[in-house]
């Protein structure tokens, strides 16, 4: 394979970029100072940048608990990001994005990939795949909001709404699965209703499931059955805020099989 493709599949850009990085005189190929692009990588020849080993990766399938003041991009001037939060060492050359995004104070299940086609097909509206959230909210829901979720209503930009699935928790909690994601839309329908989200945690996209403090049992067996959250769904369990795990192809299938 070409030198340059290599580098491009290891994560270090486009072909352009890695043309740039082998221009500077940066990058080793079995052992000497590379500068032809076009240099063939020969089965087990080691590829360096800057010193560090290049290794060609797959492509990788994380799921994190976001934490709140990270934003869902590669980059920003304000605010950390959640890409920030990586082992660099390990996922820093391997091009991840998030796919998908949750608001800056929102926490909950995020995934990260390098995989366009599947981050396409988790976010794409035409796929619908479900997204679950746990809102803790101003107010108890009532039978108003209770009805009108489900059946679909028309936010303040005159967006009607696909139906929704809500599970009344107990209190002021409510979980609700949606299979749209508009700019703000689970705050934006608690409002449409006359309700203010105070808390809101994604807990699950598509079968794929974070069973935080044990919120899980919350549902209940009724609400398990009826949320289809049985048997199919791979569960990640109680994963700590922050922190990340490779959930590999299986779990990227889970993702999609909503
Ligand atoms: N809905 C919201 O309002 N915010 C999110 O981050 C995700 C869904």
């Amino acid at each position: 394979m070409r030198l340059d493709r290599y580098l491009a599949e290891c994560g270090y850009g486009t072909r352009g970029e890695v043309k740039r990085i082998i221009g500077k005189g940066q990058v080793e190929k079995g052992g000497r100072i590379a500068t032809d692009p076009g240099a063939h990588v020969l089965p087990g020849e080691p590829v360096s940048v800057m010193g560090r080993e290049a290794v060609r990766k797959g492509p990788v399938y994380l799921a994190m608990n976001k934490p709140p003041g990270y934003v869902s991009a590669t980059e920003d001037r304000g605010h950390p990001t959640v890409v920030s939060l990586l082992d660099q060492g390990e996922y820093g050359h391997c091009g991840l994005f998030p796919a998908g995004r949750l608001d800056l104070d929102v926490t909950g299940l995020l995934l990260l990939t390098n995989d366009g086609p599947f981050a396409h097909r988790l976010t794409s509206p035409r796929k619908a795949v479900p997204k679950t959230y746990v809102a803790d909210l101003s107010e108890r829901l009532g039978q108003a909001g209770a009805e009108a979720l489900p059946r679909g209503l028309t936010l303040g930009d005159g967006h009607q709404t696909a139906p929704a699935m809500v599970w009344e928790m107990g209190g002021r909690r409510v979980a609700l699965r949606l299979t749209e994601g508009k700019y703000h839309q689970v705050k934006r329908m608690f409002a449409a209703v006359g309700n203010n989200v105070e808390r809101l945690v994604r807990v699950g996209v598509g079968g794929l499931w974070l069973n935080l403090g044990g919120l899980r049992a919350e549902f209940g067996p009724a609400g398990e059955a009826s949320w289809g959250l049985g048997g199919a769904a791979l569960d990640l369990g109680d994963m700590a805020i922050g922190t990340y795990r490779d959930i590999g192809t299986a779990g990227m299938e889970a993702a999609l099989d909503g």
